[in-house]
């Protein structure tokens, strides 16, 4: 029977979504608990929403696009760039491994995926992406730090990817950027043809409510705004993010276990062999070898989920691990020592 979502394990530690394995801030606990049943029946106003979220990213509020999770952001830029561009032959390049749901838009609005292998050790192939742009390229997905390899793209590599594609869009999608690295919304005044993606499931902690944003610059997002469904956002979510942004103690708390446990992991997987890439974001590929099913049930089986990510191409034998809550990784360190040891 196939039914819409993703399904839950039911129990166990969920390490398999790079999800905030420590819940969200209390304050929108509160938040949302204070909601009336009048607010509840009415549609939301997300004009305070924006305001917020445009005070925290630094911009004016006409640069951003609240989104249902940076997933409709992803399917949104393809709809608006690819979909309505009526270019029979479409591109959109993406440099791989990737969020896979980048490939899910492109190949909804029939258009086609140009990928881009890594260099050694996932390293960015910066000259291979700018040598891919055709006068057909319409988008560029681009994600720093990478979902699955918690790669960080250099600025200048990003740079010179819009900089070569002056004719089509460039999504870079920042939905680990709270972990590590710098953001490229300061560089996005200069360079109109850029787009960034941010999402409130990560270092937030909202990803049962779906919220995330695109910032570019007004006329950029104009295009994008003709395809979003006026209401495409829920007054739980509206509100979440509001009481999110006020917490500032929330967010360096969380970054600080997702670090520790990063390094937990990396000092395991030294302890028992297993090759890894260290990371920018909260989840470390591990590539646990040829049995991977196995190792999957097993983890499985001691209440923790990992996501397997060894049917691409470009990660065998690979699972992805998230890093949240430091006590989590240590039960996950230690499914992995008894299975390993
Ligand atoms: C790279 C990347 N982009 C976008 C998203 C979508 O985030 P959401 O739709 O939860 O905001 C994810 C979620 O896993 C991701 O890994």
């Amino acid at each position: 029977m196939i039914i819409q979502g993703i399904p839950s394990p039911g129990s166990g530690l969920r390490l398999h979504l790079n999800e905030n394995t420590g819940g969200c801030s209390p304050r929108v606990l509160e938040a949302v608990r204070a909601l009336t049943a009048d607010q509840l029946a009415a549609y939301p106003d997300y004009r305070a929403a924006v305001f917020a979220c445009a005070r925290h990213l630094g911009v004016d509020p006409e640069w951003v696009l609240l989104t249902n999770g940076l997933d409709e952001g992803v399917f949104l830029l393809a709809v608006s760039r690819l979909g309505r561009d009526k270019t029979p032959d479409a591109e959109a390049i993406v440099p791989v491994p990737a969020f896979e749901p980048y490939f899910a838009a492109i190949a909804a609005v029939g258009a086609t995926a140009v990928r881009v292998p890594p260099l050694a050790n996932f390293g960015f192939p910066a000259e291979d992406v700018v040598r891919s742009v055709t006068s057909r390229t319409a988008l560029v997905y681009l994600n720093t730090p990478n979902n699955p390899t918690g790669q960080v793209i250099a600025r200048e590599s990003v740079r010179a990817v819009v900089e070569a594609a002056p004719h089509a869009l460039v999504l870079v999608d920042e939905a680990y950027i709270e972990f590590a690295g710098r953001s490229f919304i300061d560089e996005l005044p200069q360079h109109h043809n850029a787009i960034v993606g941010r999402t409130f499931s990560k270092a937030y902690g909202l990803a049962g409510m779906r919220i995330g944003c695109l910032v570019a610059h007004p006329d950029t997002l104009a295009p994008i705004r003709a395809v979003t469904p006026v209401l495409n956002l829920n007054v739980v979510a509206v509100t979440a993010v509001q009481a999110a942004l006020e917490d500032s103690s929330f967010l360096p708390r969380y970054a600080a276990q997702v670090r520790q446990s990063r390094e937990r992991l990396y000092a395991a997987c030294q302890r028992l062999g297993l090759e890894h890439w260290e990371s920018a974001a909260n989840f470390v590929l591990v590539r646990v070898g040829d049995r991977v099913a196995d190792v999957i049930s097993a983890l499985d089986a001691r209440g923790v989920h990992v996501r397997d990510r060894s049917r691409d191409p470009h990660t065998p034998g690979c699972v992805r691990i998230t890093a949240g809550v430091v006590a989590h990784t240590d039960a996950a360190v230690s499914a992995l020592e008894a299975i390993f040891v």
